[in-house]
């Protein structure tokens, strides 16, 4: 059965978790909303910030990931109404178009009646954006760990440790993915390797055993972290000091330019974590927003259709963060 309107709430992720390079990823209570109609002419709705200078014609990232599931369950929408909002800020590395691709794919296929299984919109969602652990994660929730050979994506989903929070220090410059991928040399040794393979295998089962003791060392990473710490300055310093000021762990977030600590829910010494990725970056010349997350257990969720004459951002009120 179609629906008339649906509305899909997806977090935003972080990814890689230090050496889990494109395989790590975890949903953070940051969303994005996508709802999604039949229309007699496509129109679009874009609230706040984060949408500034997305399109607003067909070739919408929403508009054009949508069209893929109609054509994939063999049905013909070309007419839609789009309303979308979203607190995840773009190219920071939280996984905005993780987010957005997930919530189109979502949206448009609960509008059809939900013909596409899971799994299906997972692999879409993989071929699309190309990093199975955000989207994996914006899907799912959770802690995810994937794996994608470029033909199909693999993944686990592990419900994340309730006592653990993440502080983000989100720099005000934008990093494109492309340009951190960049710096990133070909090859590699196999002490490299081996670091990393170890690393990711400890992190993934100190998350899942509560091994908190083990997290600072476990997010250790050889691969990609200290290329990218060129690009991004007062980083060296974070990831190596972030643990002395109450982290239980300190990662780039995916690509970045944002940083992502863990932390124990129940730490004393919040504050002082927060000073000190603000104080390092400033002293950087870089100005910095923080955010406390919560990971997210449920990833992509349809929410209540809106009430008819309530404003979508009325609607949405109450979780958004701005
Ligand atoms: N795993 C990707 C990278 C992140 O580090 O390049 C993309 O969000």
């Amino acid at each position: 059965m179609t629906a008339k309107r649906v509305c899909v709430r997806v977090p935003a992720s972080t990814a890689n978790l230090g050496p889990g390079f494109d395989s790590l990823g975890m949903a953070l209570n940051l969303y994005a909303w996508v709802e999604m109609s039949f229309a007699e002419q496509t129109v679009f709705h874009l609230h706040g910030d984060q949408m500034q200078g997305v399109p607003t014609d067909k070739s919408n990232l929403i508009y054009e990931v949508a069209q893929r599931v109609f054509e994939r369950a063999g049905v013909s929408h070309p007419e839609l109404e789009i309303t979308m909002y979203s607190d995840v800020p773009l190219t920071r590395g939280l996984g905005s178009s993780a987010s957005a691709i997930v919530g189109a794919l979502v949206a448009a296929n609960k509008l059809i009646g939900s013909p596409l299984s899971d799994d299906t919109l997972f692999q879409m969602a993989t071929e699309l954006e190309h990093h199975p652990d955000n989207v994996g994660a914006a899907l799912f929730g959770g802690f995810v760990v994937a794996f994608w050979d470029g033909k199909r994506a693999e993944h686990i989903r592990i419900e994340p440790l309730s006592d653990l929070e993440a502080l983000v220090a989100i720099p005000e410059f934008k990093l494109a993915t492309e340009k951190a991928r960049g710096v990133l040399p070909k090859e590699i040794t196999m002490k490299d390797a081996v670091f990393n393979v170890g690393h990711s295998s400890l992190l993934v089962a100190a998350l899942c055993t509560g091994r908190y003791d083990l997290i600072r060392v476990a997010m250790k990473d050889a691969l990609h972290q200290p290329y990218r710490a060129s690009l991004i300055p007062g980083m060296e310093k974070i990831l190596n000091e972030a643990d002395r000021h109450g982290a239980l762990g300190v990662a780039l977030s995916g690509a970045g330019p944002t940083l992502l600590t863990l932390v124990d829910r129940q730490s004393t010494r919040k504050k002082e974590l927060e000073a000190f990725l603000v104080d390092t970056l400033r002293a950087e010349g870089i100005r910095a927003a923080t955010l406390w997350l919560k990971p997210d257990a449920d990833g992509a969720v349809m929410i209540e259709p809106r009430r008819p004459g309530q404003s979508f951002m009325d609607y949405i009120k109450g979780e958004v963060r701005a």
